[in-house]
């Protein structure tokens, strides 16, 4: 078998998967600010050209230094970041991704290359230069921007909806994948509606207009917004593309994505109504306030969809194939056999802080597999979650995870693991004394093995209907619990 283990840093108090969840949230939505002012600044660009708007040049000028500073500056930063955190929290999983698509990563680096050397070559010399030239810079940065978008959007949309690359392999079924459609274009509208609102705030910000020029600005700005009427439409063909049980999950299934979800869809309707009503039809002027509220509620949006996302993918990062563990489906079976830790040289950080081997072995279990989705006894703790089961109903649900919970993997290793697992808990959950027996019961594991056994190795199944009623699962054996995101 590949070599499975790598170091993984401890983030402390927050949970792993939140981290990079985090960052990307702020990522996404400055990576989109780029594309759509590129768009924004060819459409601006065009109307100074043509003299149908005298402001327009002046507006540029000074949005192209927003756009610089936040977009280049702090979104190329939180890239870079999300490289620095995946391969700290997560390198197997950006492993695999590197591995299936490095062309498609390069190209995408590529064209990111070509939209900070055209910005930059704005920045530093758009005042000086005839307009065809400026226009020919802007375009190259718009294309390039747009393009980097549509490279990665194919890997994203893949972790989701891996469609006929589950069977092929190839890499170029697994890039046009089901989704990747609907969440290119869908993602697009977004861009040029973060541009247009961040327009809005910078001509109120811009002291140097006049009332009458800034109206027509905004009214030129909120132009931009119009795609949003197509929104609803890309909406539901990615919820129709998605597997059925991440979109039951949004549909009620879960509490907390269906809130999120809410959020993300009630921002995007309050948007869409103000622009279209207020702004494009009754050419309502809007105040930098308004604006910047607006801005916010954009990035409400945006936090919300982009947690949905990563959060309906449970428990898998790559469907059917990579678990959010980073455990590959297909390897499950023998980690069963093997054991998922017996060959992980990395020492645990605080590896005196436990009074027995067995202990340790259970850090290292509970680090492998469980670590990226919950903290022992902070956010989403083990210790509050289980803290109220006996040892035994601990040793059932942990052996039968997949079915305790359909969006966590199945348990990926042997019965004397989860055995350490368990006495981890035990220990924790007794406030961490500093002696402990070793728990070496072996017709313990006997049952541990039999329970894990009749898990199975394969996903659990969702209980829920489609937007119906969600029947208790059977094997839930912990009633009145909420499911978390
Ligand atoms: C893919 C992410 C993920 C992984 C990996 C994961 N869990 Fe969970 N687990 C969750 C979520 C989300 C919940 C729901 C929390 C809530 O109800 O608020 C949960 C709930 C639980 C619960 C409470 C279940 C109940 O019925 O109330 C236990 C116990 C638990 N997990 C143990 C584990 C253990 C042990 C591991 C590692 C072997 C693990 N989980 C791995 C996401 C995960």
């Amino acid at each position: 078998m590949q070599d499975i283990s790598y170091p993984i840093n401890d983030f402390g108090p927050v949970i792993k998967g939140m981290v990079i969840g985090g960052l990307g949230i702020f990522h996404v939505f400055l990576a989109q600010f780029a594309i759509g002012g590129g768009m924004l600044m060819c459409y601006f660009q065009w109307l100074a050209q043509k003299g149908r708007s005298a402001p327009a040049r002046r507006f540029l000028d000074g949005y192209f230094k927003v756009l610089v500073l936040v977009s280049f500056v702090a979104g190329a930063l939180t890239g870079v970041g999300m490289w620095f955190t995946t391969i700290q929290i997560s390198p197997r999983t950006i492993g695999v991704m590197v591995e299936e698509f490095h062309w498609i990563w390069a190209t995408e680096w590529t064209f990111f290359c070509l939209e900070i050397a055209a910005g930059y070559a704005f920045y530093r010399c758009g005042k000086g230069l005839t307009d065809g030239a400026r226009m020919t810079l802007l375009m190259l940065y718009t294309v390039a921007a747009w393009f980097s978008l549509f490279w990665i959007n194919g890997i994203l949309s893949w972790q989701l909806t891996p469609g006929g690359w589950t069977h092929d392999r190839s890499v170029w079924s697994g890039f046009f994948n089901p989704s990747f459609w609907p969440s290119l274009l869908f993602r697009t509208i977004v861009s040029l509606t973060i541009a247009s609102l961040a327009a809005c705030v910078v001509i109120n910000a811009i002291g140097a207009f006049t009332r009458e020029e800034r109206a027509e600005l905004i009214r030129r700005a909120a132009n931009c917004l119009a795609p949003m009427v197509l929104m609803p439409l890309l909406g539901v063909w990615y919820l129709a593309v998605i597997p059925e049980d991440s979109r039951s999950w949004v549909q009620g299934g879960s509490a907390a994505m269906t809130m999120f979800m809410g959020i993300s869809v009630a921002a995007s309707v309050l948007i869409g109504g103000y622009a279209l009503v207020g702004l494009i039809w009754q050419r309502l002027y809007v105040s930098g306030a308004t604006a910047t509220l607006l801005l916010s509620l954009a990035f409400g949006a945006t936090a919300g969809g982009e947690f949905v996302r990563e959060g309906v993918r449970k428990p898998f990062t790559v469907r059917e194939y990579l678990y959010s563990n980073a455990v590959k489906a297909d390897e499950l079976a023998a980690l069963r056999r093997s054991g998922g830790v017996t060959a992980d040289p990395f020492p645990l950080r605080n590896a005196g802080a436990y009074p027995t081997e067995q202990l340790r072995l259970g850090a290292k279990v509970f680090r492998f597999q469980c670590s990226v989705c919950h903290t022992m006894s902070g956010v989403n703790g083990l210790t509050h979650l289980a803290g109220t089961w006996t040892t035994e109903q601990k040793r059932m649900n942990i052996a039968k995870l997949q079915h305790t919970k359909p969006f966590m993997p199945p348990f990926a290793g042997n019965a004397e693991e989860l055995e350490a697992l368990v006495q981890l808990l035990e220990w924790q959950t007794a406030g961490r004394p500093g002696r402990w027996d070793q728990s070496t019961d072996r017709a313990v594991i006997r049952e541990v093995q039999e329970w894990l056994d009749e898990a199975g190795t394969a996903p659990g199944t969702e209980p829920h209907t489609v937007g119906g009623a969600s029947p208790a699962s059977p094997d839930t054996r912990q009633p009145g619990k909420q499911e978390g995101r």
